[in-house]
């Protein structure tokens, strides 16, 4: 038959801890099993109960010391960008300039995005993440070789070109004109085939020109189910910048605003300084926020404020921002996160993270339908997460007491170790040896 099972704990989750209380916030069964047909997820329960209806031949693979869960879901992430992570000593607008755009250059090249992409889907699956919404460069070249590689591998991947016609070099430009059919002919080939959808992205405000973000407004308008992505509100030079380039504009988000770029599906990474009347027209067109805490410390943006979006209803996602983040990883994104919310005098709940890092990123992305919790129904993306990923992890749980416990320290002291096997429509994607 097609049915498969696994056994382990298995920890999903049911919604936001800031909505419904942390106990009814998640699912937990110690001696769990999930069920996948067919690359969905069809049942989900307490392995002893279940298995008394279920044929006797199936074929069961256990994991000891394991916790099963969703897979992660990265909201913000740049793939021409893997091979200049950690690159040294500079705050956004110059880090853009001395590493950021030399890097994506390369992307001319078709071969060199094919390279690229297979390393970093690679490394994502590696990392536990099975869905993303991923930035690639200005050539479409870049989102071509991108989507070919997530379709060969079955993945729920969103992607698009940059648009940007100002304030680049010349050869990573393109014009509203052709940023707009260059868009349009990805969009035709790709959006909607498959698991793959298509995301109109401008870089942010200062790169593209008025006509351009206009342009961008418009292929939202013509096409169904398109995200749109880009950056807002990350450090205090590029908002002043912003002010300057766009003096009709009432600050930073009402330029996109006055472009028509809000909506359910726009994605905006950072809103490190958002203003009250920013976050109530995010809320009010129901638009998300990527936190990235990785980079907002490596390029020392500035401290997200995550119970101020709580407090507004704002949608929000982890992204990892690499390269400007430093880890794939979302468990390590998470350790960082509780970082930026101690230094707020803020608590992250562990139950708070696991919701942002699957079902709150699925929320965030309009996909909580397909991805991000272990309803059956849903498309059988997830990760078994090792407790003994290393001598220290496992050291420290035998001293755990509580599942809060075990997976704050997961969380804190997990990274791409702690990954044992990841799973995307019921299929093994990466497996640690
Ligand atoms: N703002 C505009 N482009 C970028 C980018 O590539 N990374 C980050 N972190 N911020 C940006
Ligand atoms: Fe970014």
């Amino acid at each position: 038959s097609t049915i498969k099972a696994y056994r382990a704990a298995i920890l999903d989750s049911l919604g936001d801890p800031a909505e419904l209380g942390i106990p009814e916030s998640y699912r937990y069964f110690e001696d769990g099993l999930l069920v996948v047909d067919n690359g969905q997820i069809s049942a989900l329960g307490n392995a002893t109960d279940l298995l008394k209806d279920l044929p006797a031949d199936i074929d069961v693979t256990e994991y000891k010391d394991a916790l099963i869960t969703p897979g992660f879901i990265d909201t913000h992430i740049h793939y021409p960008q893997t091979g200049m992570i950690a690159s040294y000593g500079e705050q956004l607008l110059d880090w853009l300039e001395n590493y950021t755009f030399p890097a994506e250059h390369k992307f001319i090249d078709p071969a060199h995005a094919e390279e690229v992409s297979d390393i970093f889907l690679t490394e994502l699956l590696r990392n536990g993440t099975t869905t993303a919404l991923v930035f690639g460069t200005v050539h479409p070249q870049s989102v071509d070789a991108f989507f070919s590689c997530a379709e060969k591998r079955n993945l729920r991947m969103i992607c698009g070109k940059v648009m940007m016609d100002r304030n680049a070099p010349e050869t990573l430009t393109d014009t509203a004109e052709s940023g707009y059919e260059e868009s349009k002919a990805l969009i035709e080939r790709w959006h909607g085939k498959g698991r793959l959808h298509y995301a109109v992205t401008p870089r942010f405000a200062p790169t593209s020109t008025p006509e351009q973000l206009t342009a961008a407004g418009q292929l939202l308008q013509e096409y169904d189910g398109l995200y749109m992505h880009t950056h807002l509100s990350e450090n205090k030079n590029e908002i002043e910048w912003v002010k300057e380039l766009f003096p009709e504009q009432n600050g930073y988000l009402d330029v996109y605003d006055h472009h028509n770029l809000l909506g359910e599906r726009s994605v905006f990474a950072h809103g490190v300084h958002l203003c009250d009347d920013e976050c109530k027209r995010l809320a009010e067109t129901d638009s998300a926020i990527a936190f990235c805490p990785t980079s907002n410390l490596f390029l020392g943006s500035g401290l997200f404020n995550l119970p101020k979006m709580e407090q507004h209803k704002i949608k929000v996602g982890l992204g990892t921002d690499v390269g400007a983040g430093t880890s794939f990883s979302i468990l390590q994104t998470i350790n960082e996160a509780y970082k930026v919310m101690q230094l707020q005098g803020e608590k992250l709940n562990p139950f708070k993270s696991l919701y942002l890092a699957t079902l709150g990123g699925a929320k965030a992305l309009q996909l909580d339908e397909q991805v991000g919790n272990l309803e059956p129904g849903s498309e059988a993306d997830f990760v078994v997460l090792d407790y003994n990923s290393t001598p220290l992890m496992g050291y420290r749980m035998a001293q755990a007491k509580s599942l809060e416990e075990r997976l704050f320290v997961m969380m804190t002291l997990g990274d791409d170790r702690a990954v044992k096997e990841t799973f995307a429509m019921g299929q093994s994607v990466f497996k640690r040896d």
